[in-house]
């Protein structure tokens, strides 16, 4: 099989608000990520995918698009964004962007135009319903937050529907008209050199053409990693993952193949579908839709040996052969991984995620070992923390803090005396410039990590299998025809845990990668134990060399 770049790639995640500021308003800005590409480049990423920089009136910080095609002024303009691209691409980094399908602004002229006429053209683009007899919105169907998805419009006298805020009109991807005009965005940016987008709510585009209410759901039957309330108390049958959208989705595939050499460039795709062969679905019957539909299973999963091989298998086993699989650790919508995990298990974190087969996305702020943010009350900018102070986001939004905290209030965020839009938080090893200079930092870990996953053809694209080990530890190996396969054995406990007999079976040829990074860690001098907390990537001797000793 030809090897695309994104088959083994590394996607950074930037959440553009909270990168660099360079023009003092607090909010980060395109000129502030393209200042910081060497950083990027230094650290061993592949890609970047930007979180909506779009017009919007900010109602969910851009996911509610006023303007497709145009850049907030917040974050610059068209220039700024092709000064980036380029610049990316100068330093052999591509560049995918948010894409949102699913819903706009209601300050979007599309929905401004279907809210003014009934009768006009652009009125079936969303989803426009007369009441249920006693004027109840037309289904059941419910939004995040446990309120009704539909919204009474009173000088039309009809429900329009939106999976989120009140604000974020759902489109009707049933409507050609609307498919077209959603194309012709996707065709803007590509036509300006993306690489690819990354696919906002994927399933959500398809929806039961009847309305039919969504069953009740057994109490706690969600597979779901946040908890959300009556949002839970539904199965989301009919108000998602309708098999209408694949069509729409082998559309999105055909174009993107139109551009370029099939395959340069690519369509990650949010799916949050926890039902393994479910969520398959999306790479398409042929391998012909979403290239990478993300799956977050590392998300939710319990801190546990067991529970982590488990899930890992049970999503490799649903990946159609010759498909990639896509893991993810963290993003903007969920606490920091550093927090879930706990400190001391944050580096694992980080070594799983980059030794998995596939491709990886790591969230901006992780490589740091980020925790999540103290945000007092009075701070919540984050609608659903606005709402439901347990659905917030903004701890895991906190600005990255650059340069040295007492040099800069704002850890260099910001230009000199201008208030970040969030509270900056500095990780327990320091801002990036402490972290550069300690070899014992997250970054440098990270870093580490990300070279030997560069020149390792196993770890990229090796198969992996998993060994069995003792309590608390889990053990994969890596393997790929062509040279010595690794070892990587994850202590997720807080005591040293001997590994001796698992080495003698696939006997170690050298500790290559710890987390450990000094040299005491609590494991004494025997480099068969595993210290506390610490994951280590062993070069093993493949089996064809083992035989041939034994022999
Ligand atoms: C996705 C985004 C999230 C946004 C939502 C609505 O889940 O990741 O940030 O709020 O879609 O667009």
């Amino acid at each position: 099989m030809q090897r695309l770049w994104w088959h083994d790639a590394v996607i950074y995640h930037v959440y553009p608000r909270s990168f660099l500021d360079t023009d003092g308003d607090g909010v980060g800005d395109l000129p502030g990520v393209r200042r910081r590409l060497p950083y990027l480049a230094r650290l061993g990423v592949d890609a970047l995918w930007l979180s909506p920089f779009f017009a919007s009136p900010m109602a969910d910080f851009g996911y509610d698009v006023r303007d497709h095609t145009a850049v907030d002024p917040l974050f610059g303009d068209l220039d700024d964004f092709d000064e980036l691209l380029d610049a990316a691409h100068g330093h052999g980094l591509r560049v995918l962007i948010d894409y949102v399908p699913n819903h706009t602004s209601d300050q979007h002229r599309w929905f401004q135009d279907s809210r003014a006429d009934p009768h006009g053209p652009r009125r079936d683009w969303y989803v426009w319903r007369d009441p249920a007899p006693g004027g109840a919105p037309p289904n059941n169907w419910i939004t995040l937050f446990g309120d009704s998805a539909w919204t009474w419009d009173d000088a039309t006298r009809q429900y329009y529907l939106h999976s989120f805020l009140p604000s974020m009109p759902d489109l009707d991807w049933r409507n050609p008209a609307v498919q077209d005009a959603m194309f012709d965005v996707a065709r803007f940016w590509l036509d300006r050199g993306v690489d690819g987008f990354r696919v906002d709510c994927a399933p959500l585009i398809a929806k039961d053409p009847a309305l039919r209410d969504n069953p009740p759901s057994a109490a706690g039957s969600s597979a779901h990693h946040r908890s959300m309330g009556g949002f839970d108390d539904q199965i989301h049958l009919h108000d998602q993952g309708h098999p209408d959208l694949h069509p729409r989705y082998r559309d999105v595939r055909a174009l993107l193949d139109s551009y370029g050499k099939p395959g340069d460039r690519v369509a990650l795709g949010e799916v949050h579908e926890y039902d393994w062969p479910a969520w398959s679905r999306y790479f398409g019957r042929d391998l012909d839709e979403l290239h990478l539909p993300i799956n977050f299973g590392l998300l939710g999963v319990t801190w546990q040996p067991q529970a982590i091989g488990g899930t890992i298998r049970a999503i490799l086993d649903a990946v159609p052969a010759g498909a990639t699989v896509t893991w993810v650790m963290g993003s903007h919508d969920d606490p920091r991984v550093a927090s879930r995990v706990g400190p001391s298990q944050a580096a694992n974190a980080m070594l799983l995620l980059l030794t998995l087969p596939g491709t990886a996305i790591l969230y901006n702020g992780d490589e740091l070992g980020m925790p999540d943010a103290a945000v007092p009350p009075d701070r919540i900018r984050d609608p659903w923390g606005l709402r439901t102070p347990a659905l917030s986001r903004d701890h895991a939004r906190s600005p990255m803090p650059w340069s040295s905290h007492s040099d800069s209030p704002s850890a260099g965020f910001t230009p000199t005396g201008v208030e970040p839009w969030l509270p900056i938080t500095i990780p327990p090893g320091g801002t990036v410039q402490a972290q550069e200079a300690d070899r014992t930092s997250p970054l440098s870990f990270t870093r580490d990590l990300l070279a030997l996953r560069r020149t390792t053809a196993a770890l990229r694209r090796g198969t992996i299998a998993f060994l069995d080990a003792p309590d608390g530890v889990l053990a994969y190996t890596r393997s790929d025809g062509s040279e010595a396969d690794l070892l990587i054995t994850l202590n997720l406990t807080d005591l040293p845990v001997p590994i001796d007999r698992l080495l003698s079976q696939r006997p170690p040829r050298e500790r290559l990668l710890s987390t450990a990074r000094t040299a005491d860690a609590g494991r004494g001098a025997d480099p068969t134990v595993l210290a506390p907390g610490e994951g280590v990537v062993w070069s093993a001797e493949t089996r064809g060399q083992t035989d041939r000793q034994d022999g």
